[in-house]
């Protein structure tokens, strides 16, 4: 029987959901029953730390320099209940333009004698798979960014996890607000899309969300806020994507400098909307910052069974030769759609359907 090896790699920031989705694919890949219906048997090589796996002088003994290692049914049976990727990540980007090195990484591809490879990430590691697919490399891709800002995908990996974790930690919040009496601001991720903000926000029911999409006043912001004190309201749950800013304001960065793909370390909104608020309404305000913890933790059910449905998907394209396509997920079915009207695009909020942008909070209607 024919042999083929497929290759697989996590990119970008890691999130809840990479692991589920590795299993399923190294299982599908492997699986006994479907060998003879394809007559083909594969072999799954994990590459460790995203492209930066690929960025090495590839020798005989492939597992030698640790940035591969087989991948089998046994090896992975326990890994979708685990956050993180087993297979380690990295923002190295080999088309950056002050080394570029993707002439190595495909080089080493073939080497490594890998028919197919899954790249499982957000636009910048699908940038590099849709750049290495117009050289001729078979690579199929696999959704993930706790944003979900992919277009022609109604769902990421993590995305799920992250929203929990917002909601769970907002519940811990509420109760030493509502004891002091305090407005909490709750920073979130979330660079150019609102998503994780707005359905995180709405999930843990925060009393005001302020998303990338819509620059802000501060005065409405206090505004709202008195307007609930003279309700009656005890305290206030405020959630902020870190890429939200006021009317008149660029992003707030956390750190000067860029990663490998040119992005800036936001953050920081927080902590300027706690001063300014305690300034507009003489009510005390603290900040927390979720940070990293909402790309921690183990995957909900949701991310584990799309990251096993991801998963299986993505080899059925490798099975059928469909390459250069993004697994996707479209009005409730699984389904995939060529990389390269993906890469480079953003999905964000629509205002008009998705939010209130005089109360700048969730909708209040559905139909209408
Ligand atoms: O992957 C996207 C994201 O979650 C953004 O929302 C955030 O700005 C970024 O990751 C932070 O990543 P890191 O600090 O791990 O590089």
């Amino acid at each position: 029987m024919a042999k083929e090896r497929i290759g697989i790699l996590t990119g970008g920031g890691d999130c809840a959901g990479l692991n589920p989705a590795i299993k399923w694919a190294v299982k599908t890949a492997t699986d006994k029953r479907l060998e003879s219906e394809r007559g083909v048997q594969y072999e799954v090589l994990g590459i460790r730390n995203g492209w930066s796996g690929l960025m090495f002088e590839a020798g005989a003994d492939i597992e030698k320099d640790g940035y591969i290692t087989v991948l089998d049914e046994q090896k992975v049976r326990t890994w979708d209940r685990y956050g993180g990727t087993m297979l380690g990540t990295s923002r190295t980007n080999p088309y950056n333009p002050g080394y570029d090195l993707s002439k190595l990484v495909m080089k080493n591809i073939k080497k490594l004698e890998i028919e197919a490879l899954i790249a499982i990430g957000g636009d910048d590691t699908l940038g590099v798979a849709c750049k290495l697919a117009q050289e001729g490399i078979n690579v199929v891709g696999i959704p993930k960014t706790i944003d979900r800002d992919l277009v022609e995908t109604d769902y990421t990996l993590g995305f799920e996890t992250a929203v929990s974790v917002i909601t769970e930690e907002v519940d811990r919040l509420r109760t030493t607000a509502g004891s002091h009496r305090r407005i909490f601001v709750v920073e979130t991720m979330g660079r150019h899309s609102g998503w994780l903000a707005l359905e995180g926000g709405e999930s843990c029911g925060a009393y005001i969300i302020l998303i990338p999409e819509c620059d802000f006043s501060m005065e409405r912001v206090n505004e709202l806020l008195l307007e609930g004190r003279e309700a009656g309201s005890r305290y206030e749950i405020i959630i902020v994507a870190e890429g939200a800013k006021p009317i008149g304001y660029q992003e707030f960065v956390r750190r000067e400098g860029v990663d490998g793909f040119g992005h800036k370390m936001l953050g920081g909104i927080g902590d300027y909307l706690a001063s300014e608020i305690y300034k507009g309404t003489e009510v005390e305000t603290r900040s927390v910052v979720l940070s990293h913890l909402q790309r921690g933790g183990a995957p909900c059910a949701y991310d584990r069974r799309m990251g096993r449905y991801f998963g299986i998907a993505a080899v059925d394209l490798i099975v059928t030769g469909d390459f250069g396509k993004m697994v996707c997920y479209r009005n409730g079915e699984v389904t995939a759609c060529p990389m390269d009207r993906v890469v480079g695009r953003t999905s964000y909020v629509d205002l008009e359907k998705h939010y209130d942008m005089e109360r700048y909070s969730g909708r209040r209607s559905i139909f209408r």
